[in-house]
């Protein structure tokens, strides 16, 4: 078990669309301590989650935690279908991006369907804060950074934020955006 150095932006393992995970290569010591040394690592840093990519591995697996009271998942080569129209605006932040946050609309229900870390499949229809986490992440997997998606004029500090209060909550980003604080 390590704690792994977490890539930041600018580093172009976080660019790169992320490698599957055959099946059979998922019970393999180096899959399973790579998924081992992740959760470690997202614990470290206090993170809702953690992708592959952003500890220098470009294989799709993220880990992640949907509700605070529940334990960490793994997801292993994860897909995501959006199952709403309806986009939500949530205040982001990423590990790779440190100390700041911004506001990014999202479809509001996603379908995940993914392999666990013992290889069976699971399937689940997430809505709310698990919706955002689980986009977040797996644009990971695609060379996406939550930045490339931000509204116009919500990038900040989290600091800023703190203290002058988000964009969102400044009603800086439009009456027609509904949002909410992460
Ligand atoms: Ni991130």
């Amino acid at each position: 078990m390590a704690i792994l150095r977490v890539a930041r932006i600018g580093h172009p393992v976080l660019r790169q669309v992320a490698a599957p995970v055959p099946p059979d290569q998922l019970a393999s010591a180096s899959i399973q301590a790579l998924i081992e040394d992740m959760l470690e690592t997202v614990e470290e840093y206090d993170g809702a989650g953690l992708a592959a990519p952003q500890v220098h591995r470009s294989v799709r697996i993220v880990v992640l935690r949907l509700r605070s009271d529940e334990d960490l998942r793994v997801w292993v080569n994860p897909v995501l279908t959006p199952t709403s129209e309806r986009l939500s605006v949530t205040m982001e932040g990423c590990l790779s991006v440190p100390g700041m946050r911004g506001a990014v609309a999202r479809p509001a229900e996603v379908r995940v369907e993914a392999l666990e870390r013992d290889g069976s499949p699971v399937a689940l229809l997430l809505s709310g804060f698990p919706a955002v986490v689980a986009q977040h992440e797996c644009d990971h997997l695609d060379g996406i950074v939550y930045i490339d998606r931000v509204l116009p004029r919500s990038l900040g500090y989290v600091e800023e934020h703190r203290r002058y209060g988000s964009p969102l909550v400044r009603g800086e980003l439009g009456s027609d955006l509904q949002g909410e604080e992460e």
